[in-house]
């Protein structure tokens, strides 16, 4: 068998090898049975295969660098996710849905030959009806006229354009505006803009309380591009599949070796002043073991997801302020409530009549007949996975069924099933306005390059793919790529033991 210098060297020195290595622990590997195959030399590794780490590893082949996405489910794609109507074919995303028409989207989709088109131009998604689901009460509600809610968003982006860098990502300035850690509610009030939350929430309602929540934390998904998008149309896939691309850069990458499947980090050995990184992950075909000379991390960084990793102190610090909400997504059947009708839970008591979560946000019809998309979330917390899925589930179904006993002229009495359901929590990463005071978001990008690692995905950003990709490129790509050409002249020292091994 044939052992490369540098996996030799390590394995006489690394804490992490020789933990693995002994029998009993967590992770009982023999260390001497890595083959040559199952040690891998890439540029970068990431963590992650949804819409950051899809875009940045394609970015980053694009740009000659060897890569490898380590994924932990059996397909790239992340929050995007398209159910196909077995009997009928036709393809439901119950995830990622509209994109900005912006030069980065169009790019990236142009590239792997995937159309877009403007988005709701053939849809004929029917009726829409406001109901309390803790009663089942529908509610005459009267919303701000189109125009009332256009003025709105134009003083609200008018606003945004006085802080451009935020249009980027979290650059605050020092110290933090007060107008920027302030809750939404009050927010909305002081800039009239209330008139737009209706929209906003119905856009992207997964924050939390929306009311409470400190305007920055908005902010960051309801960006300017985004807003801008709302006067001149998003866009989505001509096919309606938004997986279509994630499938044809699963098939790209996996054919240039450049994708492990089902597979988790277990433990990643990352050093300041020392060349590269290393990382045993798990995969269905055992256990591989990767250098390379730069990490990627995409996953939510929540100290509980990230427990494989040796983080830092600093590292430690800084994500441990991280609070999330949860948000599921399902597709439920004979739902008693007509094919073309889509119901949004509202709150007769509540400033702007947001529902109370955890709840139901809506039950949105689909073009299947018989088929109705369910989306649920839960309260800002710190806690990563708040609530059981079985409770989840169980509250969607006992929302429908309270719609229906409420109004049984309308609905029919049903026992509704699920035929998909889709947990994408912990979502939006956020944090409390003491930490945004604090340079909570400063001390998140000090992070960047630190021990050879880089961050991004939607707790570095926000979540919107369109204005993730373009933070992915603009804020440290170069960055990142230089520091690969660098450490490409120092490999030797790497390979070497002398070369600053611990
Ligand atoms: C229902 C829904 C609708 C949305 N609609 C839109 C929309 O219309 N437009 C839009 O732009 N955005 C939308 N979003 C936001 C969406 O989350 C972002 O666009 C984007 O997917 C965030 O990208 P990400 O890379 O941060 O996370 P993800 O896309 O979630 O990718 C993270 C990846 O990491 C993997 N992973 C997690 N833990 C590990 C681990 N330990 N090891 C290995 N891999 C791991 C996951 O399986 C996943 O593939 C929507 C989200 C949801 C849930
Ligand atoms: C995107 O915007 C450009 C103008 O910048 C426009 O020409 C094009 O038609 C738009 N694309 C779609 C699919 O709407
Ligand atoms: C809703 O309000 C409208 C106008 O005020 C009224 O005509 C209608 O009857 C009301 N419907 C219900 C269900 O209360
Ligand atoms: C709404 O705006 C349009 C276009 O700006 C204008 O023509 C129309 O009169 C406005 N309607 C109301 C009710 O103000
Ligand atoms: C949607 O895309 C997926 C992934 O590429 C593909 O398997 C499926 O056939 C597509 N379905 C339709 C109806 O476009
Ligand atoms: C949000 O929080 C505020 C303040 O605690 C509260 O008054 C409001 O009812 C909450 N809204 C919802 C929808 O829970
Ligand atoms: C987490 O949330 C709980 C309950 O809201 C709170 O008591 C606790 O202080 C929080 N912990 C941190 C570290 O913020
Ligand atoms: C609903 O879906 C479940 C699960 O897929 C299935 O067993 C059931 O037959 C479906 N019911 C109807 C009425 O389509």
């Amino acid at each position: 068998m044939y052992f490369p210098v540098h996996f030799v060297a390590l394995l006489s020195v690394s804490p992490l090898l020789q933990a693995l290595a002994k029998p009993g622990s967590t992770a009982d590997i023999d260390v001497a049975s890595f083959s040559p195959d199952d040690i891998l030399d890439k540029d970068v590794a990431i963590i992650g295969g949804g819409s950051a780490g899809c875009y940045s590893a394609i970015s980053l082949k694009d740009k000659g660098k060897s890569v490898v996405v380590i994924e932990k489910k059996d397909r790239v794609g992340g929050n995007t996710e398209t159910y196909i109507d077995p009997a009928t074919g036709t393809p439901i995303d119950i995830g990622v849905l509209v994109f900005h028409n912006i030069s980065v989207v169009t790019d990236y989709f142009n590239r792997f030959d995937v159309p877009l088109t403007p988005y709701g131009e053939d849809d004929n998604s029917g009726q829409s009806a406001y109901y309390d689901f803790s009663t089942g009460a529908e509610l005459n509600l009267s919303f701000p006229s189109a125009n009332k809610t256009a003025a709105a968003f134009t003083r609200y982006a008018e606003f945004l354009e006085e802080y451009p860098r935020l249009n980027d990502g979290l650059f605050l300035p020092n110290p933090v505006p007060e107008d920027l850690i302030m809750p939404f509610g009050e927010f909305a009030d002081r800039y009239d803009i209330g008139a737009s939350l209706n929209t906003m929430y119905e856009l992207d309602p997964a924050v939390g309380n929306f009311t409470t929540v400190p305007t920055v934390e908005r902010m960051r998904t309801m960006s300017l591009s985004l807003v801008q998008q709302t006067e001149t149309g998003f866009l989505t896939t001509a096919h309606h599949n938004n997986s279509e691309i994630y499938s044809k850069i699963q098939t790209e990458l996996l054919s240039a070796s450049s994708l492990l499947l089902d597979s988790e980090v277990i433990s990643t050995l990352r050093k300041d002043g020392r060349e590269g990184i290393s990382l045993v992950v798990r995969t269905l075909n055992g256990y591989k073991l990767i250098f390379a000379k730069r990490l990627l991390i995409t996953i939510p960084p929540k100290l509980d997801i990230l427990a494989p990793l040796d983080l830092s102190a600093q590292e430690e610090s800084v994500f441990s302020r991280f609070i999330d909400v949860g948000y599921y997504t399902s597709i439920v059947n004979d739902t008693g409530l007509p094919d073309d009708l889509s119901i949004f839970n509202y709150n007769p008591n509540t400033p702007y009549n947001f529902p109370i979560l955890p709840g139901v946000y809506n039950i949105q019809a689909t073009p299947v007949p018989g088929l109705h998309l369910a989306i649920y979330g839960t309260p800002r917390g710190n806690k990563s996975f708040s609530m059981p899925t079985d409770q989840v589930k169980a509250d969607i179904i006992k929302g429908i069924k309270t719609l229906q006993q409420a109004n049984p002229v309308k609905f029919k009495q049903t026992e509704p099933e699920f035929v998909v359901f889709s947990s994408h929590t912990p979502f939006y990463l956020q944090v409390s306005a003491d930490d945004i005071k604090d340079g909570f978001y400063d001390k998140l990008y000090a992070l960047q390059g630190l021990r050879n690692t880089y961050w991004t995905g939607a707790a570095f950003r926000g979540q919107d793919s369109s204005d993730l990709w373009r933070y992915s490129k603009e804020e440290f790509y170069s960055q990142l790529c230089m520091c690969i050409c660098v450490s490409t002249l120092l490999k030797t020292a790497r390979l070497s033991p002398a070369g600053g091994l611990p």
